[in-house]
Order: C-alpha cells, then sequence, then structure tokens
C-alpha cells in the first residue's frame, strides 16, 4: 500500500463522471476518519496539506501518519500540497514524500503564472510527482489570506489552452463562483428562500462546459467546495459559538460539476464544521469532560461521517478505488 499520484484517479474519475475528494489534514483525529471512510467506501483518496497545516503538525508528523494510514488500512491515496505559494514550497513537498503539489501562482499576472508552473511541472514530472495549477482567483481566506469577492475573478476560458500548453501541468484549478471558508457569499449576494434560508448565486457551469470544450479529457479542480451544512451551523451556534450567515455551496450543484470535467473537490470548511460541533456537543452534555480523547473520538467520528457523506451522495466515488 502507497502513496500514488492522482493519474490513474483522475482518469478513471474523468470516463465514470464523479470526481474523487481533497480533503485538508491537519492532525491524526482528522486523517483517521477521512482514510477510514474511504478505506470501508472503497473510495479513491486525495489527502491535503496546506502551508498553514505543514506549519502547525509540522510536516514529518504529517507525512508519517499518512504512511501509517496507508499501512493500517491497506489503501493507497495521492498527499498533495494545497496552494503552494511558490517553487521552494513545492519542492520541498516533492522531496518530502508528497506524491502531488499544487502551485498557486493564480494571483501573479498571466505570464509569471506559466513561468512558476512550468518550472514546478518540470521538476515535479522529473520525480515522478504530478502538479495542479490554478487560473482565476477565488474570494474567501486561504493561509490567512482574504481575497473579497471585488478581487476575485472568474476563469477565462481562452487562456486554458495555452496555460495548459505551456505549463505542462497535469491539472487544472478553475475559478466558477466557489469561495473558501464557511462564509462564501454576504446575505447581499444571496436570496433567500421561502424558510428564509440563504440561497447562493449559482455556480458558472457555462464557463466549466467552456472550459472542459477547449481542454478534452483534461481534469479539473474545484477549490472551496464546502457545502456549510447548516445542520451544523445550527448546533455550532447553539451551543454557544458564534457563526452567523455562514453559508456554502448546494450540495446539487457539487454534484452536477462532478459529472462532468471536474475531478477533484476541495473540502476543509465541511470538517472543521463537523468537528468544531462534536466536539461543542460532548463539552455541553458532559460539562465533567477533560480527557482530550473523550472529545476529540467524537470529533474524529463526526469527520468520518462527514467524508461518508461525501463520498456517498456529492462526490459519487464510492466503490470506485
Ligand atoms: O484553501 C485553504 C484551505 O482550506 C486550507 O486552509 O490555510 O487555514 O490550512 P488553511
Ligand atoms: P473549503 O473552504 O470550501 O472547504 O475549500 C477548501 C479548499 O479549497 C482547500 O484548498
Ligand atoms: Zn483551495
Amino acid at each position: 500500500m502507497a502513496i500514488i499520484t492522482t493519474k490513474e484517479m483522475f482518469k478513471k474519475a474523468y470516463d465514470g463522471g464523479y470526481a474523487v475528494g481533497a480533503f485538508n489534514i491537519n492532525n491524526m483525529e482528522i486523517i483517521q476518519g477521512v482514510t477510514e471512510a474511504a478505506a470501508e467506501l472503497k473510495s479513491p483518496l486525495i489527502l491535503q496539506v496546506s502551508a498553514g497545516a505543514r506549519k502547525y503538525a509540522r510536516p514529518a508528523y504529517l507525512v508519517a501518519l499518512a504512511h501509517a494510514a496507508c499501512e493500517d488500512l491497506g489503501i493507497d491515496f495521492a498527499l498533495h500540497l494545497d496552494h503552494g505559494a511558490d517553487f521552494a514550497i513545492c519542492k520541498d513537498c516533492i522531496d518530502g514524500g508528497f506524491s502531488s503539489v499544487m502551485i498557486d501562482y493564480s494571483g501573479h499576472s498571466f505570464e509569471e503564472n506559466i513561468a512558476e508552473s512550468r518550472k514546478v511541472a518540470e521538476y515535479a514530472h522529473a520525480h515522478g510527482v504530478v502538479v495542479e495549477a490554478e487560473l482565476g482567483t477565488l474570494s474567501g481566506v486561504e493561509d490567512d489570506v482574504k481575497v473579497s469577492a471585488e478581487d476575485s475573478s472568474y476563469t477565462r476560458p481562452e487562456e486554458v489552452e495555452e496555460f495548459v500548453t505551456r505549463t505542462g501541468v497535469d491539472s487544472l484549478a478553475i475559478a466558477i463562483g466557489t469561495s473558501h471558508g464557511a462564509y462564501k457569499f454576504t446575505p447581499e449576494q444571496c436570496t433567500r428562500n421561502a424558510d428564509g434560508v440563504l440561497v447562493p448565486p449559482p455556480l458558472r457551469f457555462d464557463i466549466l462546459e467552456e472550459v472542459a470544450k477547449r481542454l478534452p479529457g483534461f481534469p479539473i479542480v474545484l477549490h472551496g467546495a464546502s457545502s456549510v451544512p447548516q445542520e451544523y451551523v445550527k448546533e455550532i451556534n447553539s451551543l454557544g459559538g458564534q457563526l452567523p450567515d455562514a453559508v456554502g455551496i448546494p450540495e446539487e450543484q457539487l454534484r452536477k460539476a462532478a459529472t462532468m470535467a471536474v475531478c477533484k473537490i476541495n473540502i476543509d470548511s465541511d470538517i472543521r464544521l463537523a468537528m468544531t460541533a462534536g466536539i461543542r456537543r460532548v463539552f455541553n452534555e458532559k460539562p465533567s469532560v477533560f480527557d482530550p480523547r473523550e472529545y476529540l473520538k467524537v470529533a474524529r467520528a463526526e469527520v468520518k461521517k462527514m467524508v461518508s457523506h461525501k463520498i456517498k451522495d456529492v462526490l459519487g466515488s464510492e466503490g470506485k478505488a
């Protein structure tokens, strides 16, 4: 059992009309919850690590824990760097045992994005590692960098062929209206349904279709794809949390994207919400608890439940490993 690249899994996902979940990992309980769900449901899987996660847990721990999960559960999965800011961090991860890296130079000019992405792709490919790059900018928060809705920009389909050809990257993240974090849209950007629940603006499937037409068979990635389930938001808020107007991407839109050219769907915020709800529940129901295992085991079970739901009901990747 091993850390593998996404090459084969993306080809199968593209042809099979489903997507592979890429779940952000920060500690042992998240790794266990995510990998146990994927193992039980025989789903392909990507574990991804942000720069913030590397700083929090330190790279050696996350890589060792990922290997432990492979061995313990007898599964293969990809280990991916999420939002690599430059060549240096990508190289560090390639040298450190990752099978996939993202170079995110989407905030730079088109030419700079091409130059840095190509440099990463050349180094990665020489080491058997695959590369994701990004065109277009998502709004929201990633690694403490906040991109406002005004500064975000949809991917321009007319740029994708030149970008992919000149960089040689293996997959492409595009901006079609998703956003990072638990506050993807302001109430002003949304409408309200009959129950008063915020309904976000629909994803730009026209852009996705146009990109897919220009890059036939090429794997597309969706970042900022948490759904921010309202039952978790409500539970957290009812137990002393303060997450007013948290809103995500409706799951039926993600399901539709997964049947199209989208082969990788990134989920982090929903894991955070599930863990937070579980931990608050334990503290509320059993105020005398102070053994971390008591609340972390509930958090881990919540991660597993969340990921199982994504695999079965959103990604369509059950039984595809
Ligand atoms: O895209 C951002 C991911 O959710 C990672 O978040 O930088 O807080 O680890 P983080
Ligand atoms: P969410 O914040 O929607 O979970 O997005 C995570 C992500 O895109 C990680 O790269
Ligand atoms: Zn992201």
